[in-house]
């Protein structure tokens, strides 16, 4: 069975592509399962920090990127193949890792995105953007245990086109004023959708990210977090939190040379992303 899991937030910047690429490598190499990560970000971050760069822009010359695929439907084409634009053994440790797959992003989809709604709209096509990414993925699905859907910051047609494949949503956030104002929004807009799209997504949990435990913003806000998942308002926070960390930059470089995820997050990060994977586990499973 297959647990498909879109990382999303209204806000930029707060760890949803970290916490993608983290909570797949971790996945893959600790717990053995194997992982898809579907980067449906125009910024391309989980791409570039996954994949090499030559390799990428070869894949992205030859139509191997979701680009093509959102591209096929607003051009009447059918370019787009989903084996060939799957790269395998992904990351930057080692040669990649084994059971970790990417099917990358473009930054043309910048482009296209905008275009997207004339598909629905001119008739020409039985079928409404939202269900494009599952036609496409459906037949490679089934290869996987875990699918990882990194989304941009909105809830336009390219991350809907994720939210209707999924089981769950998590949002990562930092405890601060800015990056938690847009948690309701998204739960009202994801209900919102899941009921007009007939689907069954749930959310998953939110994620404090980036927390820095001698910040008393940070711990106010927590606590101010928790209190409306007390009363119901919001799903659970996970008892993981995921700290601040100079690792992460260095991290994050496809061309640094290290060999194991100890090595790329560092002790604290390391034991923070594997305690977040046991608990997605305990509750996907
Ligand atoms: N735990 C952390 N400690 C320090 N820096 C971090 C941490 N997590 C993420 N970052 C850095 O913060 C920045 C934003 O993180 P990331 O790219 O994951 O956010 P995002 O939500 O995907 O942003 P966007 O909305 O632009 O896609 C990046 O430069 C990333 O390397
Ligand atoms: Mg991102």
């Amino acid at each position: 069975m297959t647990h498909i899991i879109s990382i999303i937030n209204l806000k930029g910047g707060v760890g949803k592509t970290q916490t993608s690429i983290a909570v797949s490598e971790f996945l893959a190499t600790n717990y053995a399962k194997k992982v898809l990560i579907i980067d449906l970000d125009p910024q391309t971050n989980a791409t570039v920090s996954l994949m090499d760069e030559n390799l990428w822009l070869e894949h992205d010359k030859k139509g191997n990127t979701i680009f093509q695929l959102f591209s096929d439907k607003v051009y009447n084409t059918e370019l787009f193949n989903v084996e060939s634009s799957i790269v395998k053994n992904v990351s930057n440790i080692g040669s990649g890792i084994k059971n970790l797959d990417l099917l990358p992003s473009s930054l043309r989809l910048i482009d296209i995105q905008d275009k997207l709604p004339l598909v629905s709209n001119s008739g020409y096509f039985v079928r409404t953007p939202i269900t494009i990414l599952k036609e496409a993925v459906s037949s490679i699905i089934k290869n996987y245990d875990y699918v990882i859907i990194d989304c941009p910051p909105n809830l336009g047609l390219i991350t809907l086109s994720g939210i209707f494949i999924s089981d769950y949503y998590l949002i990562p956030t930092i405890p601060d004023i800015l990056s938690t104002y847009g948690i309701p929004q998204i739960l009202t807009r994801i209900n919102a959708f899941k009921e007009d799209a007939g689907i069954n997504i749930k959310p998953l949990g939110i994620l404090i990210s980036m927390f820095r435990a001698n910040n008393r913003l940070h711990k106010s806000i927590i606590d101010s977090l928790k209190y409306r998942e007390r009363r119901g308002d919001y799903p659970r926070i996970f008892d993981t939190y995921i700290p601040l960390s100079i690792k992460i930059s260095e991290a994050a470089e496809f061309q640094s040379s290290v060999k194991t995820l100890g090595q790329k997050y560092g002790y604290d990060l390391y034991n923070s992303y594997n305690r977040l994977v046991e608990e997605v586990i305990k509750y996907v499973e």
